[in-house]
C-alpha cells in the first residue's frame, strides 16, 4: 500500500513517514521543506532502513499533485502540509489561508481527479476555542479561533465536511491533536523549529541546552493549581501510531470521522518545567511574565472515543516525552543543522 504523506519532513510528518516505512507501507513525501530539512528523512532511513521516496515541491501546485497521482499508484493521502506558526499568521494571514486552505482545497482536487478519496488530515485542539467544561470531547462546539492559524484549520474541516455530504466516495479522518511534544528514542530525530521557539517544549530544551537564556512562564494567575497554563501534551510516537489507526479505520468506511488525538491528562507550565529539570539534570531558569494574549487557561482531551474507535491510546507518559525531547535536544543542540 502506498501513502503520500505531505509535510513528510516536518516535525509530525516525519515521525509518521518512520511509523509508515516501519509497518510496511510505501512512502512518497511531497514537502516544500519551507520549514525542515530532508535531514528528518535521511534520520527516518538511519533509523528503519527503508527510505520515503522525497518529492520536493509544494501543496498549490496542482500540476506536479497531478503529476505524482500519475505516476505513484497512491491508495490514501496524509495531509500533515501547512504553516503552523499562531503569531505569524496573524502578521500573514493571506501566506496561512493560501498554504493551509488553498493547498487543501487543490490537493482534495487532485485526490478526486485521481480517484483517491482516503485522507486524514491534520486538524487542532484550537478548533474548540474555549471550551465551557473539561475534557475536551469531539462533539463539544467549535468555537472562533482567535487567529488566521486556528481559524485555517476550522475552514478546512468545514470544507471537508462538504465534501464528504457533496461526494460518498470520501473516507475522511479529522485528527485533533492537542500539544504534540517528544522526539524518536533514537535521539536522531525530534522537532526542529527555525528562529525562537514559540512552543513551550522547544523552548524550554533550548533554554537547557544553552541556546537561549530563560524560560518566559505566560502567566500564574490563571484558576489552575499552581496558576500556571495547563495542557494536554502528546509524545510525537503515539500521535505518529494514531495516524495509522486512523488511516486503518476509515479503510472502507466513507464519511467523515472525528478523533481527539490526546492523552487524556492535563499538565501545567510548571509540571513540565520540573519534569524536564529532572530529565537533564539541572535548573532551567525561568521568569513569570504576563500571559500571552489569545491563550487559554487549560486545554485536555476526553480520548475515549479514539480508544474505542481507533484502538489507539496513548502509552508514553510526561516523564517519557521530556527525557526523549532532551536526549535529541543534547544529541543535535543546533537540531537537524550539523
Ligand atoms: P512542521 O512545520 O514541522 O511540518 C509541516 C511541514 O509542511 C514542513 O515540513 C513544511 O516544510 C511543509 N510545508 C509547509 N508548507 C508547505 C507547502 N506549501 N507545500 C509543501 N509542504 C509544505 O509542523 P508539524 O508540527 O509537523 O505539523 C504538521 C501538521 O500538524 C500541520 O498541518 C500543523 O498545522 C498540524 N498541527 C500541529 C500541531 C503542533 O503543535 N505541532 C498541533 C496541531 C496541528
Ligand atoms: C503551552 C503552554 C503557554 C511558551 C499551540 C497552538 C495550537 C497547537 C499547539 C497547532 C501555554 C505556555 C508557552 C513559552 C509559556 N498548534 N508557554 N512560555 O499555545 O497550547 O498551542 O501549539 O495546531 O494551535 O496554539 O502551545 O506550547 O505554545 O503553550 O509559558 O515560552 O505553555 O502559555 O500555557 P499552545 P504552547
Amino acid at each position: 500500500m502506498k501513502i503520500l504523506v505531505t509535510g513528510g519532513a516536518g516535525y509530525i510528518g516525519s515521525h509518521t513517514t518512520l511509523a509508515l516505512l516501519e509497518a510496511g507501507y510505501e512512502v512518497v513525501v511531497l514537502d516544500n521543506l519551507c520549514n525542515s530539512s530532508d535531514a528528518a528523512l535521511h534520520a527516518v532511513e538511519g533509523i528503519c532502513g527503508k527510505s520515503a521516496l522525497m518529492i520536493r515541491g509544494d501543496v498549490c501546485d496542482r500540476a506536479l499533485l497531478d503529476r505524482i497521482f500519475q505516476q505513484h499508484s497512491i491508495d490514501a493521502v496524509l495531509h500533515f502540509a501547512g504553516l503552523k506558526a499562531v503569531g505569524e499568521s496573524v502578521r500573514k494571514p493571506l501566506e496561512y489561508y493560501e498554504t493551509n486552505v488553498s493547498g487543501s482545497i487543490t490537493l482534495c482536487q487532485a485526490m478526486a481527479a485521481a480517484g483517491v478519496f482516503r485522507l486524514v488530515f491534520s486538524s487542532s485542539a484550537t478548533v474548540y476555542g474555549e471550551p465551557e467544561q473539561m475534557p475536551i470531547r469531539e462533539d463539544f462546539p467549535t468555537g472562533i479561533p482567535t487567529n488566521p492559524y486556528g481559524q485555517s484549520k476550522l475552514i478546512v474541516e468545514n470544507v471537508l465536511r462538504d465534501l464528504s455530504q457533496a461526494e460518498p466516495r470520501w473516507s475522511i479522518a479529522l485528527l485533533r491533536y492537542f500539544n504534540p511534544i517528544g522526539a524518536h528514542d533514537s535521539g536522531h530525530m525530534g522537532e526542529d523549529p527555525s528562529g525562537i521557539p514559540n512552543n513551550l517544549l522547544p523552548y524550554i530544551s533550548q533554554v537547557a541546552v544553552g541556546s537561549l537564556q530563560e524560560l518566559s512562564v505566560f502567566g500564574d494567575d490563571y484558576p489552575t493549581a499552581d496558576g500556571t497554563g495547563v495542557r494536554d501534551y502528546i509524545h510525537v510516537v503515539d500521535l505518529a501510531d494514531g495516524h495509522l489507526k486512523a488511516l486503518q479505520a476509515i479503510d472502507g468506511r466513507t464519511g467523515i470521522h472525528t478523533w481527539n488525538l490526546g492523552t487524556g491528562d492535563g499538565y501545567s507550565v510548571m509540571q513540565v518545567l520540573r519534569a524536564f529539570e529532572q530529565a537533564c539534570g539541572k535548573p532551567v531558569p525561568f521568569r513569570v511574565m504576563p500571559r500571552r494574549s489569545g491563550d487559554i487557561a487549560e486545554s485536555w482531551a476526553d480520548a475515549s472515543k479514539a480508544e474505542k474507535e481507533l484502538g489507539w491510546k496513548a502509552t508514553r507518559n510526561l516523564q517519557d516525552m521530556v527525557t526523549d525531547t532532551w536526549r535529541w535536544q543534547s544529541n543535535h543542540p543546533n537540531g537537524y543543522l550539523e
